[in-house]
């Protein structure tokens, strides 16, 4: 008898499209597109995770900062094991909730997350506000987002998919069309936002930490003070170097050249987790530039996206350029 797969009675009914021209399509699941293993990954998440007072959530649409974000998160946190980011990669050390800590419908064993020992736990998601579990929208831990120009997110949304031996290519006409109309994976990529601009304007006060890959382009040493404050590990003024340090390990440049961050090859001596985690984390560090769209997207694509951009969030006090 052939076994059935994690919460197909749920999933099996849901509206479905393709995305991309080729499998795997995408599942509407409460106003939001999915690929089926995400709607795994989410659904045991609400089932099986239990927040704990003093976690620190990192959200984002994927491809607007969060390698980037976890680094600085890891290591403002973890001071003194900052210089593992030199031999391990950020997702190895802040694993996501749906995607590796409870993939395949069902809770996974720790990745090195036991191998740090920071006071209070790092985790990341891709899901929505909208969808986060009850439980962690009434605990107290808190929320880093982060969000990005919607034209440089879908730039390197598709260089990503064309560069994944994971993923179906789609063309970037297909990405911008995503955007625009709100399908593509995870999407739609402004409800998304809105969903944390809201929690961050409305939400009990201090909860959610909202910021752009931008501003934190612009002033990534202001940044790691004040996420240092808001995490409650703040840095002196005396901590100029420390601060410093941390900008430099994180940064694109050094990230980039960090030997498992470029070699596909070591990834096996990170441990049997590997098979989880579904893309090639060699493809995670591609240009780390603001206004890269300019290179790729036609006038009408641009007039398209700033488009919905504008109706969408039209009257949310939110401009992403
Ligand atoms: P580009 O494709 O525009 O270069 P995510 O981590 O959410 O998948 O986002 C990936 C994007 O962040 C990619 O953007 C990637 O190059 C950029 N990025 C990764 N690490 C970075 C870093 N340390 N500093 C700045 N940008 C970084």
């Amino acid at each position: 008898m052939e076994e059935s797969e994690p919460y197909e009675d749920l999933i099996n009914p849901l509206p479905t499209v393709p995305f991309g021209g080729s499998p795997p399509p995408l599942h509407q699941y409460k106003g939001f597109w999915f690929r089926k293993q995400t709607i795994q990954g989410l659904l045991a998440t609400h089932d099986h995770f239990v927040p704990l007072p003093t976690d620190v959530l990192l959200c984002s649409f994927q491809k607007t900062g969060t390698t980037w974000l976890k680094s600085l998160l890891f290591s403002i946190i973890n001071r003194h094991l900052k210089d593992s980011l030199l031999s391990i990669n950020p997702h190895f050390l802040i694993p996501s909730l749906e995607l590796t800590m409870y993939t395949d419908g069902k809770p996974q064993s720790p990745l090195f997350i036991e191998k740090t020992s920071s006071s209070c736990r790092i985790l990341s998601t891709h899901l929505p506000y909208q969808l986060l579990p009850p439980s962690v929208k009434d605990s107290d831990c808190k929320i880093v987002y982060i969000t990005r120009n919607p034209k440089d997110f879908i730039v390197s949304f598709w260089h990503f998919m064309v560069s994944n031996k994971h993923h179906h290519p789609v063309s970037l006409e297909e990405a911008v069309d995503g955007i625009c109309t709100g399908v593509l994976p995870g999407g739609p990529y402004f409800n998304h936002v809105l969903g944390y601009w809201k929690e961050r304007l409305e939400g009990p006060s201090k909860r959610v930490f909202f910021l752009t890959y931008e501003d934190l382009k612009r002033n990534t040493a202001g940044h790691v003070r004040r996420l240092g404050e808001f995490l409650g590990c703040p840095f002196g003024v005396d901590d100029e170097n420390e601060v410093d340090e941390i900008v430099r390990i994180c940064s694109f440049d050094t990230m980039r050249n960090v030997e498992v961050n470029k070699d596909e090859k070591l990834l096996g001596a990170m441990g049997k987790s590997i098979s989880l985690v579904p893309f090639s984390l060699k493809s995670l560090f591609r240009k780390g530039e603001v206004g890269d769209h300019e290179n790729y997207l036609s006038q009408e694509m641009i007039e398209c996206i700033d488009k919905v951009a504008k109706e969408k969030l039209s009257g949310s006090g939110l401009n992403l350029g």
